[in-house]
């Protein structure tokens, strides 16, 4: 929570709104086209390479550290929120993954102890990403890896309203929280334009490698419409194709450090 401590200068903020009666593994009910999209895109991304030491932020109940723990040696699910670590351990239960407390601006790796960083649906409450980014780039080793998984603002349908009304995109991040707050450090949700994050990144030291547009076919109805295998074949084909022009709701970018 941001606030001021005894002497006067601002206390830093604590991520923990996911421990507030919010059961985030339900999320996933009948999610599992986009949970299934994710693990094509980080097993795309990875493929062909094998790391030291990864660490997944802001990783909650360890959804994606198994995966992650095949491209890896070791894997630490790095999470703020004290129930999604308590979830994490059934989920996690009987692999060597570590699971320790500790939010995206302030990580308790030493420097470049890290090669392989990832950080999926967690830039959506991060309006203001440069000081998260910040201590990713502190972290890895130089050559590591990072996959960073960004919320677009700018995707195809907002692109097309945008330009029927004849307005750009946004280039700040757009809040999408449908319901007042009712918490005053309430978590943020935003939507970001994904050329301002890639900058915000490189001056952190991490360049783009590639991306890749994911949640292509991200809808109720088609969900419903149409077999997962179908859904999956053209997820599988549309994420390097539609990259380039930030097509789906998810843009997974893959950045090295310099
Ligand atoms: C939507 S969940 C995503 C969890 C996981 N990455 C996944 O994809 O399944 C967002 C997660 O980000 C965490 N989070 C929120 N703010 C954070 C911050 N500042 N640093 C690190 N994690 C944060 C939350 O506690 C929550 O576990």
């Amino acid at each position: 929570m941001n606030g001021v401590t005894d002497d006067n200068t601002p206390s830093k903020k604590v991520a923990n709104q996911y421990e507030r009666g919010y059961d985030y593994t339900k999320y996933w009910d009948n999610r599992d086209y986009e949970n299934a999209a994710e693990h094509i895109a980080i097993r795309r991304l990875l493929k062909g390479s094998h790391f030291r030491s990864a660490a997944d932020i802001g990783g909650g109940f360890g959804r994606l550290c198994i995966l992650l723990r095949t491209f890896a040696d070791k894997v630490t699910l790095a999470e703020p929120a004290a129930s999604q670590l308590e979830a994490a351990k059934e989920v996690l239960a009987g692999t060597d993954i570590a699971q320790v407390q500790m939010q995206a601006d302030d990580l308790s790796f030493a420097d470049g102890e890290l090669d392989l960083v990832t950080m999926v649906r967690v830039m959506h409450h991060l309006p203001e990403p440069s000081a998260e980014f910040t201590e990713i780039a502190r972290v890895l080793a130089p050559g590591g890896t990072a996959i960073i998984e960004v919320a677009n603002y700018g995707h195809y349908k907002n692109r097309r309203r945008h330009k029927k009304e004849g307005k750009p995109l946004p280039i700040e991040p757009v809040s999408i929280r449908t319901v007042k707050a009712d918490e005053p450090d309430a978590i943020a949700f935003v939507n970001h334009n994904i050329d301002t994050v890639v900058g915000q990144l490189a001056a952190a030291g991490l360049q783009l490698d590639s991306k890749l547009s994911v949640s292509n076919l991200r809808s109720q109805r088609l969900k419903k419409a149409l077999p997962k295998s179908v859904m999956l074949a053209a997820e599988r084909i549309t994420q390097k194709r539609l990259a380039k022009n930030n097509f789906g709701p998810s843009i997974f970018l893959k950045l090295k450090k310099a």
